[in-house]
């Protein structure tokens, strides 16, 4: 079997990776990443040398690239991570988002059709779905609820899962979506909630808190979402979407309490700055149709999941510390420099 990852240089494509060359010694798992500022070489390194594993630098928006990629390695499966993925940086800056996460996925979706593969699989998200409201604890995101997106990222996601669907009607590309909830654990880019708040938790610095730090995230560990993802592959049905999350919501507010608890940080390093423009305030997956139909169900319990990443970042601080001190210090100081 050979299986094409794209945007595996990033934090749950990578982790994908792992958890396939583990489990399937006997597969090629071919990386297909452009490297853009949430993707690192370094992520890959412990399998860089594998012989059933390679590395392609491409952007899947690039035709004749994807093109010569399919060619050389006839891919029975692709599997796309590939996006923009920070709900801040689409605020900022919407245009990337559409051309990735749009005309990517098509871009990707039109080689696939050429050369007859046996499963395309799209990752989306939860934030699709919008957000619900935080005094109806009764209501979750199911399969069936309508798309309603906030931010530009979220729609820019929608719109691929649109053409995700329509490739399928239209062509029959065999197709697959996921739609996840919020991911932690290694290798996060530290521009996002956990890592962030471990990374200026351990330098001392203040833990900026969008608004009151009443949202609430529905948090799922990483390997588990992979995990769900390799049963879809092999045993979902073609045309289906399926919601992952475990239902474990909990406010912003007290996974940055918690994340001082661990390290021995005072709550005093707590800032609360501006809100996030079209700040979702709840997101909660309602998992039922993956549980039934696949058996999948989450394995970490958040309690031990966040101690393991916290672990893991007080491990690697090489990893997060070369991606703080370059490059990114430009953006926290454009994001929460006047915030
Ligand atoms: P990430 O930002 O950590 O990684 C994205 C990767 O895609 C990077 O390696 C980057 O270099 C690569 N990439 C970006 N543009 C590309 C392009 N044009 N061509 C090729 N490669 C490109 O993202 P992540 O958090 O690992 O998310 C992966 C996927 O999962 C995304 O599609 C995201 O929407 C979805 N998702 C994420 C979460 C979460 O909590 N992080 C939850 C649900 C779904
Ligand atoms: O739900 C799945 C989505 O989860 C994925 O599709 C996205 O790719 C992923 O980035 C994530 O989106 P969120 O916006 O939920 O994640 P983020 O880590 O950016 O923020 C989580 C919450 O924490 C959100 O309510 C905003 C808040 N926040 C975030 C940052 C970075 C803060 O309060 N302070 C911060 O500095």
């Amino acid at each position: 079997m050979n299986i094409i990852v794209t945007g595996g240089a990033g934090f749950i494509g990578s982790n994908f990776i792992f958890h396939m060359l583990k489990k399937y010694p006997e597969y090629r798992i071919i990386c297909l990443d452009k490297l853009t500022y949430a993707g690192s070489l370094s992520t890959l390194e412990p399998v860089m040398d594998k012989p059933n594993f390679r590395f392609a630098k491409a952007d899947i928006c690039d035709r004749e690239a994807v093109n010569e990629l399919f060619e050389d390695e006839h891919p029975d499966i692709v599997v796309n991570f590939a996006a923009e993925s920070h709900v801040d940086r689409s605020i900022e800056d919407p245009g990337v988002f559409l051309q990735t996460n749009i005309i990517g996925t098509a871009t990707l979706m039109d080689v696939c059709r050429k050369y007859g593969i046996k499963r395309y699989h799209q990752v989306s998200t939860d934030e699709v779905y919008g957000d619900l409201p935080l005094d109806r604890p009764d209501l979750f995101f199911t399969e069936e609820t309508p798309i309603h997106t906030s931010s530009p990222y979220s729609s820019s996601k929608a719109g691929a899962d649109l053409l995700v669907m329509a490739y399928h009607r239209t062509y029959g590309l065999p197709v697959t979506i996921s739609r996840c909830s919020n991911n932690y654990g290694p290798y996060h880019f530290p521009e996002k909630l956990i890592p962030l708040m471990i990374a200026n938790a351990l330098a001392d610095k203040p833990l900026p808190v969008y608004g009151e730090g009443l949202n609430v995230r529905d948090w799922l560990y990483v390997e588990d979402h992979c995990k769900a993802i390799d049963l879809i592959i092999h045993k979902g049905r073609v045309g289906e979407v399926y919601n992952i999350g475990g239902h474990n919501e909990m406010r912003n507010i007290d996974i940055v309490k918690l994340i001082c608890k661990e390290l021995g940080k005072p709550e005093s390093l707590i800032t609360h700055v501006t809100d996030r423009k079209g700040h979702d305030m709840r997101y909660a997956i309602d998992p039922t149709k993956i549980h039934n139909e696949l058996g999948w169900l989450p394995e970490t319990k958040f309690a031990d999941g966040i101690k393991k990443t916290i672990k893991w970042y007080l491990e690697n601080q090489k990893w997060w510390k070369d991606i703080i001190n370059g490059e990114y210090q430009n953006y926290y100081d454009k994001m929460y420099g006047n915030r």
